[in-house]
């Protein structure tokens, strides 16, 4: 996914008009239920790019190499993007998809209800490996495993889920740091010891449109990201995609950081 730049974040402003006491909202500041979900996919995932097409690839062989079987997963933060749930289709006894927008799980609960075509391309990613291509009817597994839940990064239960994944969230849900370390905290606290999991982040965001309206971001740096998830696991692997020409403006790169959960 790519996030478009919010105006006047981008650094093209004249000093002159910078507010004294700059706007940084906190996450609970937000207002999420304006997220406009059909927006948002249209915006970033109509067609698969190369930079999902590498981060889906290089998910699906993680999980795909990580021996799980009827497992209890979690998307946290699932928001308008089903492809990190598709990742954890073939080993899941249940995937909860946790979102905090109302907007967004209305969207998730008709899309795991049946998605929408434009998903199948991403799945046609997944069933190039063969613990995918085993799964002969994706659509009709979310359906039946699929559990969407109006849930808060912040208060996730602790050491509940098997594997679990956090796309573009911990990035994108605040101006302010310290909530983007939590929320990666929040995320691999809320899964068991030795659980695998994969995150994505936008590294040098700076804020994001979904339509007209605009949200926040943390210009994350990938030596802060990576410190803050090797602080609770292990067998940690980094990847950067920095597709160059950039794909759209708006953030440096994108980072996929996979491992599992320290005990
Ligand atoms: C940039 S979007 C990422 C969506 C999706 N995971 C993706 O890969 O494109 C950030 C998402 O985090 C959700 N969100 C915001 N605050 C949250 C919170 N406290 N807990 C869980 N999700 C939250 C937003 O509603 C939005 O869906």
């Amino acid at each position: 996914m790519a996030l478009t730049p919010a105006a006047g974040a981008g650094g093209d402003s004249p000093v002159s008009s910078v507010p004294i006491h700059a706007a940084r909202p906190l996450n609970a500041e937000v207002e999420w239920d304006d997220f406009d979900p059909q927006a948002y996919v249209r915006h970033n995932y109509a067609d698969l790019r190369p930079d999902d097409r590498e981060l889906l690839r290089r998910t699906r062989d993680f999980f795909g190499g990580a021996t799980l079987a009827d497992a209890r997963c979690v998307d946290v933060g699932s928001g308008a993007n089903l492809y990190p749930a598709l990742t954890l289709l073939p080993f899941a006894h249940t995937v909860d998809l946790c979102e905090w927008s109302v907007s967004n799980v209305r969207w998730l609960r008709r899309q795991v209800d049946g998605y929408d075509e434009l998903w199948d391309p991403y799945w046609q990613v997944c069933a190039e490996h063969p613990a995918y291509a085993a799964l002969p009817d994706p659509r009709r597994r979310l359906a039946q495993v699929g559990r969407v839940r109006r849930a808060s990064v912040f208060d996730l239960p602790r050491a509940t889920w098997d594997a679990g994944t956090m796309f573009f969230v911990a990035c994108s849900i605040s101006a302010e740091r310290a909530e983007a370390e939590d929320a990666v905290g929040c995320f691999l606290g809320a899964l068991r010891p030795g659980s695998p999991f994969a995150v994505a982040v936008m590294l040098g965001s700076a804020g994001y449109h979904v339509g007209p309206r605009p949200f926040p971001a943390v210009a994350l740096q990938r030596a802060e990201v990576v410190a803050a998830i090797a602080a609770g696991a292990y067998d940690v692997s980094v990847h950067e995609e920095r597709p160059r020409p950039p794909l759209r403006d708006g953030y440096l790169s994108m980072m996929l950081v996979t491992g599992r959960v320290r005990g």
